[in-house]
């Protein structure tokens, strides 16, 4: 039986819409809206979508957003003072610095600027440290928007087998410390790993976020297991036409797997929803209603 398509944008419209009425509730209890302050450096054709498309959407929930659009030749100082000046501003509730930053600024350096109650992204170490001690506060919304997908597919994770392959600070490691905490089985592997596709073969659920196109095929996919695809590559088919494609092979995983995420529209607008909601929880927290 070929795979269920799960439908990350319908659920993120979904979760949207959720935030819409939590944000219009903190209006009309506290006179302001939501903020979110969005930080880009440089002009990183992506990184601008990925920006527009936050700051779209906040206005559409009711959130409003502060964009600081900086040249690519700021230095680690200035973006430290402004993220100082955004940590004591009142009307901003989340900052979000978009990653990855030019050469030359420390991300360790910004990332532990930023007030971590105002960290809507979970990227400070003590949203780090709060995740892995099992009592998160402010989860990494790519990972989040995962676990929801998953929770609402498979409802309690309990006892599953899942690998996560990638490791990086915003995907791969939040994601393995989500699904430890629903009590899953938990494997991650990456680039070094020696056995991978026999790994993957065990997995009820399995998330790929490596950034590589055509990384996961059928060997890699346990028939009925629910594959979650994290990556979005840019590529350029036999006529020359760019389109995004994810790390996993989707026709393979359509035909083997028991649900997969299609890329573009599975855990893409999932992960801005949940920026969305992460602000929206900030400013309950930081007014406390
Ligand atoms: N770059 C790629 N993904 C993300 C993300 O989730 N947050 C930020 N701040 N930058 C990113």
């Amino acid at each position: 039986m070929p795979a269920v398509r799960i439908d990350g944008k319908a659920f993120a419209e979904q979760l949207r819409e959720e935030v819409a009425v939590g944000a219009a509730g903190f209006t009309a209890e506290t006179g302001r809206q939501p903020g979110l302050a969005v930080v880009l450096v440089g002009s990183d054709p992506a990184s601008q979508v990925y920006v527009r498309t936050k700051m779209r959407q906040a206005a559409e929930v009711g959130i409003a957003s502060f964009p600081h659009l900086l040249d690519v030749g700021t230095g680690e100082a200035e973006l430290l003072a402004l993220i100082d000046s955004l940590n004591r501003d009142d009307n901003v509730d989340g900052i979000l610095v978009q990653l990855p930053l030019p050469a030359g600024i420390s991300e360790a350096a910004v990332l532990e600027a930023i007030d971590p109650g105002k960290d809507v992204d979970g990227f400070h170490p003590y949203n780090v440290g709060r995740l892995s001690g099992g009592k998160p506060v402010m989860v990494p919304c790519t990972p989040l928007g995962c676990l929801l997908l998953l929770q609402d597919r498979l409802g309690d994770l309990s006892g599953l087998k899942a690998v996560v392959v990638g490791r990086s600070n915003i995907v791969g490691k939040p994601m393995a410390q989500l699904l430890l905490n629903a009590s899953c089985t938990v494997t991650t592997v990456h680039s070094r790993s020696r056995n991978m596709a026999e790994e993957c073969r065990q997995a009820d659920i399995l998330v790929v976020a490596v950034g590589r196109p055509g990384l996961i095929g059928a060997e890699h996919i346990k028939p009925g297991a629910t594959v979650l695809d994290v990556g979005i590559n840019r590529v350029e088919d036999a006529q020359g036409q760019s389109r995004l494609v994810g790390d996993v092979d989707y026709a393979a995983a359509l035909d083997l797997a028991g649900g997969v995420t299609p890329v573009p529209g599975g855990i893409g607008p999932m992960t801005v929803a949940c920026l969305l909601r992460n602000t929206l929880t900030a400013a309950k927290q930081r007014s406390n209603k």
